[in-house]
């Protein structure tokens, strides 16, 4: 397995493994779980190779704590990207990815402003943003992101189509620890209070599921979310939204095909999201 800290570098990978068939392309902050590793699975399963990218991206982060203490770790990263046929890594310094003088942005305006974008001002701007530029500088196929981040999901797709970004995303079902709490990277920041507290999300999304499949209205599931979240003394809801997945306009009333339902709450200095996608 290569690892490339420069562009020139991972560049010139990626042309070697162009001339043996497609490369698919999945991006990381790094502090990789099983979730990040059914990303590489489903890359691996499509493409001759697969390049994994490990950048903790700081315009992305409102909090400069929650930068400073996000996860690192990197030997176990790489350990876990070479056992599984990764080609090549990309983890380059801040300055290869944001050079002097950089004053370019990449911003969905209408997505990134809603929804979770509420309650992270900036965040998905540094996620469009970081996103494009990897794109651009590995040129893979394919890119592959967990459908846990719904909302991040769907602005990577509306930034792909309206800048005709030359490359397929592919959304992958969110992997879930034995009691249901969705992976992440934020989840070994957890006090053993708090990580016994985080499965209330997955409860309140299976009620609120449970009402509108019995043909109860939005407005009444989002209140169950409400109800079943305020049960649990260490968690504090920060956003329920329940959208169209492919407008991403908000449902109202009796829904009728498919729909979104994103959350989000705060387990002491964490902020856990999940979602759950179903069709009625
Ligand atoms: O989902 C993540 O880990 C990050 O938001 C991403 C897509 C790698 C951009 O920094």
């Amino acid at each position: 397995m290569k690892i490339c800290t420069t562009i020139k570098d991972i560049r010139a990978a990626v042309a070697e493994m162009s001339k043996q068939g497609t490369v698919g392309l999945v991006t990381t902050m790094g502090a990789l779980h099983a979730g990040h590793m059914a990303l590489v699975k489903a890359a691996s399963n499509a493409h001759s190779n697969v390049v994994a990218t490990i950048f903790v991206n700081p315009t992305q982060f409102g909090n400069p704590a929650d930068l400073e203490t996000y996860p690192r770790t990197e030997t176990q990263d790489l350990a876990m990207l070479k056992a599984a046929g990764v080609a090549a890594v990309f983890m380059p310094q801040v300055a290869e990815m944001y050079p002097d003088g950089d004053e370019t942005i990449v911003e969905t305006t209408g997505l990134a402003h809603v929804f979770h974008g509420l309650v992270r001002p900036g965040h998905y701007r540094g996620v469009a943003t970081v996103v494009t530029k990897l794109f651009n500088i590995v040129g893979a196929n394919a890119a592959y992101f967990g459908e846990k981040d719904y909302q991040q999901l769907a602005v990577i797709r509306r930034m792909v189509r309206d800048l005709h970004a030359p490359i397929e995303i592919h959304g992958v079902p969110t992997v879930r620890e034995a009691d249901g709490l969705a992976m992440s990277s934020r989840n070994v920041r957890l006090t053993p209070d708090h990580r016994a507290a985080a499965p209330i999300l997955v409860t309140a999304l299976a009620a609120a599921e449970a009402l509108l499949r019995s043909g109860e209205t939005i407005e009444t599931a989002a209140d169950a979310i409400r109800a079943t979240i305020a049960t649990e003394p260490l968690a504090d809801l920060v956003a329920v939204d329940i959208v169209d997945p492919t407008t991403f306009a908000p449902a109202t009333g009796t829904p009728n095909g498919s729909i979104g339902i994103m959350l989000s709450a705060q387990f002491g200095d964490v902020l856990l999201i999940d979602q759950k996608e179903i069709t009625l």
